[in-house]
């Protein structure tokens, strides 16, 4: 069956001496969950992240990745040079990527591409904007952004999906949970389209404004798997509740 997983996304946020006073506070506490647990942190803590969570089952994440190899391509980071550093997940196509970079399906597709080449496993995020879902088009943009990864990487090599509709990431707005339920549905049965074993073990994660209060509710429905944490994961004891909340499923 499928084993739940709640990933931090710190995005710009963390210092070299709050990490590690927050991987101190998350290692005494997590002895009793039972959830998988990683935590995206920005490129230049990735490797202070690897050794501090060494011999742990925490894992690693970066936030974003290039889609060249190597090269002239100034202040870009590779799929291998992750790979160098002990790296072992990948976000993709965050819509503050989406948003603010312009980056597209096909570039979000070719970084999830890049990166299983690596044996680095991608999250896949996906999600409609307020005037997607206004206008009754959240699972057809959800599902092309899923289907455009599809068709170059194999469902079996995601870490998991990550749906998150913009217009609850960081604004307190969380999607009621049978309205996630309703598209994480959608997405499953894609995905069953693609590859119906992995779509069994493939964990769906919800995203947006998750917090302590509302986890566990979110995490009751059939095909919410697990959570990609923002605002709540820049405080361990905070991250330790919502995870807590998917045990307690
Ligand atoms: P949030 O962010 O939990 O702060 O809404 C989630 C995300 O963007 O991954």
């Amino acid at each position: 069956m499928r084993q739940p997983i709640v990933i931090a996304n710190w995005k710009m946020n963390g210092s070299a001496e709050a990490n590690r006073l927050w991987v101190e506070s998350f290692l005494n506490l997590k002895a009793d969950l039972h959830c998988r647990t990683a935590v995206c942190a920005p490129f230049v803590y990735l490797s202070q992240m690897v050794e501090l969570l060494k011999g742990t089952d925490v894992g690693v994440g970066a936030e974003t990745v290039s889609v060249a190899d190597k090269g002239a391509f100034t202040g870009e980071i590779s799929a291998s040079m992750l790979k160098d550093i002990g790296v072992t997940y990948c976000i993709v196509g965050h819509s503050e990527r989406r948003t603010i970079w312009h980056e597209s399906d096909e570039n979000v597709a070719e970084q999830a591409e890049k990166l299983v080449a690596q044996g680095i496993a991608p999250v896949v995020c996906v999600g409609e904007t307020l005037e997607e879902r206004e206008a009754g088009k959240t699972e057809e943009v959800v599902l092309r952004q899923l289907r455009a990864v599809l068709a170059r990487v194999p469902a079996a090599q995601f870490a998991a999906v990550a749906y998150e509709p913009v217009w609850a990431i960081g604004t307190g707005k969380t999607a009621t949970p049978e309205t996630a339920q309703e598209v994480h549905a959608a997405i499953r049965a894609a995905l069953t389209e693609a590859d119906a074993a992995a779509a069994q073990t493939l964990p769906i994660l919800y995203g947006g404004s998750v917090k302590p209060a509302n986890a566990r509710e979110l995490f009751l429905q059939p095909d919410i798997d697990g959570g990609l944490i923002g605002g709540a994961a820049l405080k361990a004891e905070d991250f330790h509740s919502v995870c807590a909340a998917i045990d307690a499923d």
